[in-house]
């Protein structure tokens, strides 16, 4: 899951302007769409830390597939470090919430006070709770970096009692376990010990004075295209998702008692994304259905080009008809799909005190 590729030097510049009011506008009209119906009295800043699923371009251009065609070719249009076509989860989070999506930290100096408001994204592809193979700072390093800010006085402690932190882990611990083929018999173990660093991180971010937490449960990575085959999803994989799930639950059912409020809550992916694959889609409101919902859209090895310049991949003809996009991530209309399934539930457990 390591979205690395071999770093070669480049002058181009992340922060192109061009590009962060691609972005604005985009969700800006996403959210127009929103404006007539009843005010969401939820949080009003969205925190993020996590890895692809989540990342809106915290990783350095020279660093990662996410900022080479085709990836963004939906939205904005040209590649914008998102690991997808277009949107990903933190943008249709905030959406959700009828905020912009949160700036990266990576721009946060180019950005100006207006957009900071919105509160900030520290996720970067590749990363885990404990280190991966990525060089992008691990979630602990990205709490870290949180926790200068506040030092900073950019965000007062009720602009944090006001705010949801996501907190997206979608699997790069496990990934990497396999790539250095460590045994599948002792997963287990280590499953425990990644929940139970996400229970410190956890807690780190409640005692900030973050009042509200969104913990997605691990999707069915056995049905990712990358790990499923032609039989369907890998079950002895999936099976240890669910022992990860359950441990999670665990976890925040503890936490939850502790602090007497619903103030973690689990956005369940993995039975949204499996919800999807059974009725390709047709449940989720929208008039897309995904025929082959487990075929990427862009197959082969995404974004990259053979010495002649021959692209190493194959293109569907619509990312709208595809629920996922490469071998790992969602497409924009996967992701939207996704919370659009999650749908009620998810707004309701936001206003819960
Ligand atoms: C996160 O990364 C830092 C720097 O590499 C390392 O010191 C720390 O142990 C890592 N945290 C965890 C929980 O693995
Ligand atoms: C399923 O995944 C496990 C763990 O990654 C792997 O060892 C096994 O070979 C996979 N099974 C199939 C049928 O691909
Ligand atoms: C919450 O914690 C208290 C004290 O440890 C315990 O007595 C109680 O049973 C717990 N409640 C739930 C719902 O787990
Ligand atoms: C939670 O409620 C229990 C019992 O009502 C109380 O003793 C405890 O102090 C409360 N904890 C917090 C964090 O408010
Ligand atoms: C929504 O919440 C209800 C009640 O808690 C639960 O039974 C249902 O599975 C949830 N649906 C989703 C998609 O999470």
């Amino acid at each position: 899951m390591d979205p690395l590729i071999k770093p070669f030097f480049s002058l181009l510049l992340f922060f192109s302007s061009t590009l962060l009011f691609g972005e604005i506008n985009g969700v800006e009209g996403s959210n127009q769409h929103h404006q007539y119906h009843d005010h969401l009295y939820g949080p009003k800043k969205l925190f993020v830390f996590g890895d692809s699923y989540a990342d809106t371009g915290n990783i350095k251009k020279s660093h990662a597939v996410s900022w080479r065609v085709p990836y963004g070719i939906t939205f904005p249009g040209k590649p914008s470090g998102r690991f997808s076509d277009g949107r990903v989860s933190t943008d249709f989070l905030a959406r959700l919430m009828r905020i912009k999506s949160p700036i990266p930290y990576l721009w946060k100096d180019y950005a100006g006070n207006k957009r900071l408001r919105y509160g900030m994204n520290f996720a970067y592809g590749g990363t885990g709770v404990f280190n991966t193979q990525s060089s992008s700072p691990n979630m602990t390093i990205q709490i870290n970096l949180f926790e200068h800010l506040l030092g900073d006085d950019l965000y007062s402690p009720s602009d944090l009692s006001s705010s949801l932190a996501l907190v997206s882990v979608a699997g790069n611990d496990y990934s990497n376990y396999l790539t250095l083929s460590r045994s599948i018999a002792e997963l287990p173990a280590f499953i425990k010990q990644v929940v139970d660093q996400t229970e410190v991180n956890l807690r780190r971010i409640h005692a900030f004075g973050v009042e509200k937490i969104a913990v997605p449960s691990l999707q069915p990575l056995g049905c990712l295209p990358l790990y499923a085959s032609l039989q369907g999803c890998n079950d002895t994989f999936n099976a240890l998702v669910n022992y990860h799930n359950t441990l999670l639950q665990q976890v925040v059912a503890k936490l939850n008692n502790e602090t007497n409020h619903s103030t973690f809550i689990i956005f369940d992916f993995y039975n949204a994304f499996l919800t999807i694959f059974k009725t390709k889609g047709e449940n989720s409101g929208g008039s897309r259905r995904f025929e082959t919902p487990l075929k990427p859209c862009c197959e082969g090895s995404c974004a990259h080009v053979d010495d002649k310049g021959e692209k190493k991949y194959r293109l569907c003809d619509d990312p709208k008809s595809a629920f996922f996009w490469d071998g790992l991530h969602p497409t924009q209309q996967g992701w939207e799909s996704v919370y659009s399934v999650l749908g009620k539930n998810l707004t309701a457990s936001l206003i819960k005190p």
